[in-house]
């Protein structure tokens, strides 16, 4: 497994990590996707997994980079303190790697957030603040309130077949040095359906994976960790998909690969990984 620096904290991550929305609570992928290297678990107070991934880590809490989320009806300053209490039970922890504020607010001033945010920092609870589907405009508010260069992370939608707004924040985020974890870079598992309405690009894939001797998943995981402030955290509830999963890194895709795959999609992307 191949990692990357998350932000500028000097940590390494691994550029496939897993993701736990929908997961149905069986801790062997969660302890699987460990011994594959993919030690960052993504989590979050509404998916309800929490508690899932605190028993899958028990006894071994420090082999893990533990994210997780606040969710925008808890931003008032009281209730972020209250909501990472409440996660910090669940996980089974005393801190949390990274905090994540799960959406933007349109109701509560991101000063008071980030208020709460600081002082969770400041009493060790959380040793890294991220943020989640927000665009350039907003990481721009939220450094305002919180301080520059203390938003390591936001994590977004992002895979070959929708990558519209992460074409406009990744190179945000790369100017800052901000990480980005991409979400639902496996279509939410639809990704087959969605090849099979596009035939280019299902023949692209196949041609491709065929010479690198890599299944689809692992051509639509690395295409997305080809860009270099990117990590991605699929979830399966499979054990043997943690594996195939994690088989997206230790390679990259050339730019003769990357090239005819971005254009088979068909959504008329232009960017470049090489060039960025
Ligand atoms: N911040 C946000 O707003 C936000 C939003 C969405 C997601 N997320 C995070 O990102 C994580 C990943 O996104 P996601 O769960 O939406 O979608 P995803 O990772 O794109 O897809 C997960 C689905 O893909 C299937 N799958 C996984 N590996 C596969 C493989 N190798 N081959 C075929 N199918 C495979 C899984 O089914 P099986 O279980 O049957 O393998 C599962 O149904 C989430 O778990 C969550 O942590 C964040």
């Amino acid at each position: 497994m191949d990692t990357k620096q998350l932000g500028n904290t000097g940590i390494q991550i691994p550029e496939v990590g897993y993701g736990t929305w929908k997961h149905h609570g069986d801790p062997a992928t969660i302890r699987r996707a460990l011994e594959m290297g993919a030690f960052l678990i993504d989590s979050a107070e509404s998916y309800d997994t929490e508690r899932y991934v605190g028993q899958a880590i028990a006894g071994n809490r420090e082999a893990y980079f533990l994210a997780t989320k606040v969710s925008p009806h808890h931003f008032r300053y009281a209730d972020v303190l209250k909501a990472a209490e409440g996660s910090l039970r669940a996980l089974g922890t005393d801190v949390i790697d990274l905090y994540q504020l799960h959406w933007p607010s349109y109701d509560v001033p991101i000063d008071e957030t980030m208020r709460a945010m600081d002082k969770l920092v400041t009493d060790g609870k959380v040793r890294h603040i991220g943020v989640s589907n927000f665009s350039a405009e907003l990481l721009r508010e939220a450094e305002r309130a919180l301080g520059d260069g203390r938003i390591v992370e936001n994590q977004i939608k992002f895979s070959l077949l929708d990558h519209e707004f992460a074409d406009e924040v990744i190179p945000y985020c790369a100017e800052r040095g901000m990480t980005v974890f991409a979400y639902s870079s496996l279509e939410q598992g639809a990704f087959e359906d969605r090849v099979a309405e596009r035939p280019q690009l299902a023949e692209t894939l196949d041609r491709i994976g065929a010479e690198l001797g890599k299944t689809r998943a692992q051509l639509l995981l690395n295409w997305v960790i080809c860009e270099p402030n990117v990590i991605t955290i699929p979830m399966t509830s499979r054990v043997e998909r943690v594996d195939e999963n994690c088989g997206a890194s230790g390679w990259r895709l050339s730019a003769e690969q990357w090239d005819p795959l971005t254009e088979a999609a068909g959504d008329g992307a232009t960017r470049r990984w090489w060039l960025s």
